[in-house]
């Protein structure tokens, strides 16, 4: 048995704030630097969403890339982008959103949209040079 890894990328801002409320003013400048700059600030994402499973034998897919592509618009996109992650997004209330916190985010949001299983890892472009994969638990 053959499985293939299927991966469709998206793009969006969004902005937000490390800030951990729990802890020191003087902590949170200390651990997050300019990050945890009161006002905010932005970064283009990148969104990797990969899928694994046999291809179909109808169809020669994994995962239909269209099907996903709307999943991740409904369930992610249109939520996230131009969005304030710290004030506006409802999946991610209460949570600190670093980018692996994120991660786990958009997991939770996708992953009882897709046949059981078949999703595979998230992984979340920040920067150029900074990114982070998650694999579910
Ligand atoms: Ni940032």
């Amino acid at each position: 048995m053959a499985t293939v890894y299927v991966t469709r990328r998206m793009q969006f801002n969004a902005a937000h704030r490390l800030h951990n409320p729990n802890k020191s003013d003087e902590w949170n400048k200390a651990t997050f630097g300019k990050c945890n700059s009161p006002n905010y600030h932005g970064h283009n994402f990148i969104l990797e969403v990969t899928v694994g499973g046999e291809p179909d034998p109808d169809t020669g897919y994994v995962v239909d890339l269209g099907i996903l592509k709307k999943i991740l618009e409904e369930k992610v996109i249109s939520k996230v982008d131009h969005a304030n992650l710290n004030l506006e997004v409802a999946f991610l209330h209460g949570v600190l959103p670093s980018t692996e916190n994120f991660a786990i985010g958009i997991w939770k949001q996708i992953e009882n949209e897709l046949p059981s299983g078949t999703l595979h890892s998230i992984k979340l472009t920040e920067t150029e040079n900074n990114s982070v994969v998650y694999r579910g638990e």
